[in-house]
C-alpha cells in the first residue's frame, strides 16, 4: 500500500466527508501539477534568462506538428504534401535566413527559428501573392520569411510586395537587406492603415492586437479587399473563434493547425487558415 493511499484512507475513515474530499483533491491536483506541469513551469525562468525574450518567443516544431502542418496546407491549398515540404526545407535549410532571424536573440540556439510561420512562408510560395499584408510585425520574423518567400517567387517570375503594419515606431528591425527591397512597414494603429489601403490583398496575416473584437474588425476591414483567391492566416485562432465565424459569413472554409514548440514550455499559438471554396 503507498503512503498515500494509507493516508486517504485514514482521512476518509476519521474526518467528515467534505473535508477528506478536498484533501484527496489537493493531493490530485498536486499529483497533476508534478507530472503533466512542472517541467514546463520550471523552464519559465530558466528560458527567459537563457534567451532574453519575455513575449512572442522563437523555437522550431515537432516533427508531429510539422507533420500536421504539411498535410492541412496540403488540404487547404490542394497541392501534393511533397510540395509543402519542399517550401518548408526552402526555409529550414537556408542558413542565412535562419542567422538573419536570430540576429536579435543571439543567445538563442536554434537552426530555424520560424515556428508556424513556416506555414506562412509555405503560403505564400504555394499561392504566389501579388500583395501580402501582415498585421502586427514586431521584431519581424514574419516580414523577413514572408518576403524570402516573396524573393523565391520572384526569381520564379511571379513578384509580390508585402505590407506589414505596426504601433510602435520601432517594429521590424528584422526587415532589411534584400528582404527590405520587397516589403515596408505602415506605422500606425493596424485598422487605420487597412482602411487606407486599396488591395487586392491576396495572402492577409492577423497578429496585431489580440482581442477578439480587434481582431474580428481587422477581417472586416479587409473583407471588400480581398482577391477572389485570397487566403487568410489568423494568428489568435488558438484564442477566439473570429476567423472560423468570418469565414463562415463570407462562404470560406477554415481550418486550425495547433502549434506544438519543441524543447520550449509555451504551449504554442497556432494557424487559422480561411480560404475560398
Ligand atoms: C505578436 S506581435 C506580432 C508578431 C509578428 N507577426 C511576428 O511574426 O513575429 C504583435 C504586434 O502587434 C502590434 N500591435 C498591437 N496592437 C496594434 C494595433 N492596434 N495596430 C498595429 N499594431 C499593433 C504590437 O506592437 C506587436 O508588435
Amino acid at each position: 500500500m503507498s503512503i498515500y493511499t494509507a493516508v486517504h484512507g485514514f482521512a476518509k475513515a476519521t474526518l467528515p466527508e467534505p473535508m477528506w474530499r478536498l484533501l484527496r483533491d489537493a493531493a490530485a491536483a498536486r499529483r497533476c501539477y508534478r507530472t503533466y506541469f512542472r517541467r514546463h513551469v520550471h523552464g519559465i525562468f530558466s528560458t527567459i534568462r537563457a534567451t532574453g525574450e519575455h513575449d512572442n518567443f522563437t523555437y522550431e516544431l515537432t516533427d508531429r506538428c510539422l507533420c500536421y502542418l504539411v498535410e492541412t496546407l496540403s488540404c487547404a491549398l490542394k497541392r501534393p504534401r511533397e510540395e509543402i515540404e519542399a517550401y518548408i526545407r526552402e526555409v529550414t535549410e537556408d542558413p542565412g535566413l535562419n542567422a538573419m532571424a536570430l540576429s536579435t536573440t543571439p543567445n538563442v540556439k536554434l537552426k530555424c527559428p520560424f515556428g508556424r510561420r513556416l506555414g506562412w512562408y509555405a503560403v505564400a510560395r504555394a499561392t504566389k501573392p501579388r500583395l501580402i499584408v501582415e498585421t502586427g510585425v514586431d521584431r519581424g520574423h514574419g516580414s523577413l520569411v514572408l518576403c524570402a518567400a516573396l524573393l523565391r517567387n520572384a526569381a520564379e517570375g511571379s513578384p509580390g510586395q508585402y505590407l506589414g503594419t505596426d504601433i510602435k515606431p520601432e517594429a521590424g528591425e528584422l526587415l532589411v537587406g534584400k528582404y527590405a527591397a520587397l516589403g515596408r512597414i505602415l506605422y500606425g494603429d493596424s485598422l487605420e492603415s487597412l482602411n487606407a489601403m486599396t488591395g487586392p490583398i491576396d495572402l492577409f496575416i492577423n497578429d496585431s492586437d489580440h482581442s477578439a473584437d480587434y481582431e474580428y474588425r481587422e477581417y472586416e476591414a479587409v473583407a471588400g479587399k480581398l482577391s477572389p483567391q485570397a487566403i487568410i492566416l489568423g494568428d489568435n485562432a488558438h484564442c477566439t473563434d473570429k476567423l472560423a465565424r468570418f469565414s463562415r459569413e463570407h462562404g470560406r472554409h477554415f481550418l486550425f493547425v495547433a502549434e506544438e514548440p519543441k524543447d520550449h514550455w509555451y504551449i504554442g499559438a497556432g494557424l487559422g487558415i480561411s480560404f475560398p471554396p
